[in-house]
């Protein structure tokens, strides 16, 4: 089976897709520079499938480690490119941070690829490309309109560049992906998001409110026009999110094709507190606080697109979603910093 390369496949998102490549017999290796993940990670993805991954430790910018990488591996068939920083937040204090990292470590990457003649690439984007367009989000929406972060701009703008590149050579198979929500974890516990600090997003937040890491839930708003006045989003499970990553690698064609990785259901915040609660029956302390900046009120997936020409959907429930989040809360309280001997 060929040979993967994964930028960022320590981190929470690439960690899973990893276990789905290796699962279905390819062969990966990692480039991370660990800056939000953790050595730990790739051990488990190896005590889950019984196979190797090998971890190269830089940061994708340095082009000259990139490209001996490549001079090493002239077996590699296909990039998946989650590596980059992603904090909304972060991005409006340092976005010239941002700017940076992700689209240089993007430049890097292509350029070693074209170099060495790899072909084929998927890419990480998100919803947030879609700014203010209207709701339910379909590929052809308009895109790059209302984008409230630095962080959105940032997968803006690659996304740009990616479509550039891939229409430069005509063997070139790029494909741009766009999560929605991802939220949960492997069922094994064994591997699962790990935030630094406080948690920025708000499962994580539930989880560790649930375990008492934290006192309570601030719910940002609830006087929105949805129906219960808490925002809604199109949470997808990260298993069902990895495997989309793998049907993307199987249907790759000439140029980019882009494609909404979501379920098509939107949840509210208090939506997705009780079913934690139900699912779990952890309580999750919460109170309402005023609305957070940038925040959209309501958006979610049309997912046909994907459906049809990747033959992918989402199978997992909110259910499975909250109790493998509480699993793996449970089972790593602090996240993988527990376990480092393992
Ligand atoms: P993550 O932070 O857990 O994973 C990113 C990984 O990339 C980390 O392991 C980090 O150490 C590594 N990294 C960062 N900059 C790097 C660099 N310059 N060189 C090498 N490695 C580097 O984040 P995630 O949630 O797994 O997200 C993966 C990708 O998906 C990101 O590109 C993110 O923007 C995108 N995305 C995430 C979400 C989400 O909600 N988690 C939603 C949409 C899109
Ligand atoms: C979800 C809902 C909050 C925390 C972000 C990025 C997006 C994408 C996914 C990368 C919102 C509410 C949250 C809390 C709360 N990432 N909330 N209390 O903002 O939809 O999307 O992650 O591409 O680009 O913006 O996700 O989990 O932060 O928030 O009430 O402590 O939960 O207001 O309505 P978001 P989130």
């Amino acid at each position: 089976m060929p040979k993967i390369l994964v930028s960022g496949g320590a981190g929470y998102i690439g960690s899973h897709t990893v276990v789905e490549l290796l699962n279905v017999g390819h062969e990966v290796i990692i480039v991370d520079n660990l800056i939000n993940s953790s050595r730990e990670a790739v051990h488990r993805i190896q005590q889950i499938t019984g196979k190797q991954v090998a971890l190269h430790v830089f940061d994708l910018q340095d082009t000259h480690k990139l490209d001996s990488l490549f001079e090493q591996n002239t077996d590699i068939e296909a990039v998946v490119h989650f590596a980059g920083l992603k904090a909304v937040g972060e991005s409006v204090k340092k976005p010239l941070l941002y700017y940076r990292t992700n689209i240089d470590a993007t430049l890097s990457l292509l350029e070693v690829m074209e170099k060495h003649e790899v072909h084929k690439l998927v890419f990480s984007s998100s919803a947030t490309v879609y700014g203010s367009a209207p709701i339910p989000y379909s590929e052809s929406s308009p895109a790059g309109q209302g984008i409230t972060s630095p962080y959105g701009q940032t997968k803006y703008f690659i996304e740009q560049i990616v479509t550039d590149a891939a229409n430069a050579n005509p063997d070139n198979q790029f494909s741009i992906l766009r999560y929605f929500n991802p939220i949960g974890a492997h069922e094994s516990g064994l591997i699962g998001e790990d935030p630094l600090g406080i948690p920025n997003n708000l499962m994580p937040f539930v989880a560790q409110v649930a375990s008492g890491r934290r006192e309570k839930l601030s719910i940002f708003g609830n006087d929105y026009q949805t129906p219960d006045g808490t925002c809604v989003r199109d949470y997808i499970h990260v298993v069902d999110l990895a495997k989309g990553h793998v049907a993307a690698l199987e249907h790759l064609q000439t140029g980019t094709n882009t494609f909404n990785l979501g379920s098509g259901k939107g949840t509210s915040v208090l939506e997705l507190v009780n079913a934690f609660t139900d699912t779990t029956g952890q309580e999750v302390v919460y109170e309402f606080a005023d609305r957070r900046d940038g925040d959209l009120p309501a958006f979610y997936a049309n997912p046909r697109k994907a459906a049809d020409e990747l033959g992918w959907k989402t199978e997992k429930t909110i259910h499975d979603m909250c109790r493998d989040t509480w699993n793996w809360q449970s089972k790593n309280p602090n996240g993988y910093t527990d376990n480092k001997e393992i």
